[in-house]
């Protein structure tokens, strides 16, 4: 499942140019992330660490199909946050119910890294049985 959702306007987000690396420090992964082949499928926000995730394997759970509608792609950003696309208010009103919020806690649907620097992620142990690891 994948799409739009109507009632949100889409974040401004800056595509990556160059090749960067987000690693899964919870399911030891290492995704090298080609500009040229984003979007890599069409569930969460072009580019976005979701896109990025379900490519390259690891099952995150996305119930609403990546569409800001439920809070289940919650991720923590350890590393590179800075280099992400900025929390609008509709992921803030998500992140509202999601529990164990952190620092760095990001819907994965909605984060989208300009590929300035790599990124470290940890998916919350609650939904770290989502996450398998693929190819
Ligand atoms: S998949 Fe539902 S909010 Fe990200």
């Amino acid at each position: 499942m994948g799409g739009t959702n109507p009632y949100i306007k889409d974040p401004e987000v800056k595509l990556p140019t160059q090749k960067f690396i987000v690693r899964v420090e919870n399911a030891n992964k290492v995704i090298e992330v080609d500009p040229s082949k984003i979007p890599y499928g069409d569930t969460g926000l072009p580019g976005s660490l979701l896109d990025i995730l379900l490519h390259a394997g690891v099952e995150m759970d996305h119930a609403c199909g990546g569409v800001c509608a439920c809070a289940t792609c919650h991720v923590y950003v350890k590393q590179g946050a800075e280099t992400c696309s900025s929390v609008e208010e509709a992921e803030n009103d998500m992140l509202d119910m999601a529990p164990d919020l952190k620092t760095g806690s990001r819907l994965a649907c909605q984060c989208v890294p300009s590929g300035e620097a790599d990124i470290s992620i940890e998916i919350p142990s609650w939904n770290r049985n989502y996450a398998r690891e693929g190819n």
